[in-house]
C-alpha cells in the first residue's frame, strides 16, 4: 500500500519531513501541503512535486485522497489539528510537544485512544541508532540498575536568529517544553516508566549573552534536578547558545557501569590536524545530527499504517513528558521545588 500524506508546516522541520516523505521514504507519497507562507508552498510544488497546496488545514484534511497527516506546525496548534485530522479519518503523526498544557492533552487523549487510525508523536531520539543501541544495553542489564541520567540539549549559537523569529511568531512553550521534552522522554524511555517517572523538580535559568530573550519570556540556558521514581536522579541542561554546534548528550550511570551517548557532538569520524591542534568537527544543527532518526521514525510510521502494526510511542508519552516540562517551567518561574506526584 502506498500511503498518501499531507503535511502542515513547512518551516525548519517541516521542510525536512516533506523532503524525506517525498524522496526517501518507501511506500509513501507526499501529495498535499499546508502553509501560510506562499514561498514554502511554491517550494513544495516545484522541488517536491506536491499536488495539492493549501493555506487552510481544514481544506487539506477534507481531501479524501489523503491517508495520513504530518503535523509540523507551531506547537500550540498540535492538539486541535490532531483531533481534527483523526475525526476526518486520517492517520496522524504529530511533532512534539503534543500540547503546551496538560489540560489540552488530557482533553484530546480519549479521541486519540478511541480512534482506529494510527497516531504517533515525534520523539525521534527513540529512533536514533546510538540511542537504540544504548537502550538495548540498558535493557540487557549491562550497566546494572540505573542510578542517574544526565542530559544536555543545547542548540547552536548560530541558530539564535532563527530561534528569536520562531519565538516571536509562535509560542515555543519555553525552553523546557521545547528542548528538554526530548530528554524527559529519553529518561522515561530508559527507565521504562509507565507514568511521568518524576516525583519533584527544581529548575534554574538565565539569559547572559542574549537578554533579548527576556522580552520573549525565553531562556538561553536552563538547568534542572529531577527526583525520579525510587530516588533515581535526573539532571538536565537545555540551552540555545553552544558555540561549537548542536550539543545533544546523554549519560546513564548504573550500578555496574556507565553509558555515554554522544559525549561530544561529533559530526563524523574525521580528525583535522592543523595549526589549531587536533580538531573534531561537530554537528551544527538538529537536521544534521538526527537525519537518520527522522528518516527511521517516518518509515516506522508509514510501515505501521501499511502493515497495521502497533506504534510504540503513545499519546500518554506526550502527556507525561509535557507534565514534567510544565513542572520544570513552573519551578523556574516560582523558584520553588515542584512536586509532581506528591514526592517527599
Ligand atoms: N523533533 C524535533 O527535534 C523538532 C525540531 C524542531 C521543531 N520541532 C517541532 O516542530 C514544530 C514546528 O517547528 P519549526 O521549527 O519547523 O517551526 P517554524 O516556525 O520554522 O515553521 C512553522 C510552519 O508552520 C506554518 N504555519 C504557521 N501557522 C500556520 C497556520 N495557521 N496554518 C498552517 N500552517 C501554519 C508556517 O507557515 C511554517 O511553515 C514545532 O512544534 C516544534 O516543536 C521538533
Amino acid at each position: 500500500m502506498v500511503v498518501k500524506v499531507g503535511i502542515v508546516g513547512l518551516g525548519r522541520l517541516g521542510k525536512i519531513h516533506a523532503e524525506n516523505l517525498s524522496k526517501k521514504i518507501y511506500n509513501c507519497e507526499l501529495i498535499a501541503a499546508t502553509s501560510i507562507v506562499d514561498e514554502e508552498l511554491n517550494w513544495a510544488q516545484k522541488e517536491l512535486g506536491v499536488k495539492y497546496l493549501y493555506h487552510d488545514f481544514d481544506e487539506m484534511i477534507a481531501n479524501d485522497e489523503v491517508d495520513a497527516i504530518f503535523i509540523v506546525s507551531p506547537s500550540s496548534f498540535h492538539p486541535d489539528q490532531v483531533v481534527k485530522a483523526l475525526n476526518k479519518n486520517k492517520h496522524v503523526f504529530s511533532e512534539k510537544p503534543l500540547g503546551l498544557s496538560v489540560e489540552d492533552i488530557q482533553e484530546i487523549l480519549p479521541v486519540i485512544n478511541s480512534s482506529s487510525n494510527k497516531f504517533m508523536l515525534g520523539f525521534m531520539r527513540r529512533f536514533d541508532d546510538s540511542y537504540r543501541y544504548a537502550k538495548e544495553k540498558v535493557d540487557a542489564g549491562e550497566i546494572g540498575d540505573i542510578t542517574l541520567i544526565r542530559c544536555y540539549s543545547i542548540d547552536p549559537s548560530d541558530g539564535m536568529k532563527s530561534f528569536v523569529n520562531f519565538a516571536k511568531n509562535s509560542n515555543s512553550g519555553g525552553i523546557f517544553s521545547d528542548m528538554s521534552i526530548h530528554d524527559i522522554d529519553v529518561i522515561r524511555w530508559f527507565l521504562n516508566s509507565e507514568d511521568s517517572g518524576v516525583n519533584r523538580v527544581w529548575s534554574l535559568g538565565n539569559n547572559v549573552a542574549y537578554p533579548v530573550l527576556n522580552d520573549l519570556n525565553e531562556l538561553e540556558t536552563g538547568a534542572a534536578m529531577l527526583q525520579l521514581t525510587d530516588d533515581k536522579i535526573g539532571m538536565l541542561v537545555a540551552g540555545r547558545n553552544a558555540a561549537h554546534g548542536y550539543h545533544v548528550e546523554t549519560e546513564i550511570i548504573g550500578t555496574k557501569g556507565t553509558l555515554r551517548i554522544a559525549a561530544t557532538p561529533e559530526k563524523n569520524l574525521v580528525q583535522v590536524m592543523n595549526s589549531s591542534g587536533v580538531v573534531r568537527p561537530t554537528s551544527q544543527n538538529f537536521p544534521e545530527r538526527f537525519q537518520q532518526a527522522f528518516m527511521s521514525e517516518e518509515q516506522y510510521f508509514i510501515d505501521a499504517i501499511s502493515n497495521d502494526t502497533e506504534i510504540e510511542i503513545k499519546a500518554e508519552d506526550g502527556l507525561y513528558a509535557t507534565q514534567v516540562a510544565i513542572a520544570l517551567q513552573e519551578s523556574y518561574d516560582s523558584n520553588e521545588i515542584i512536586n509532581i506526584k506528591g514526592g517527599q
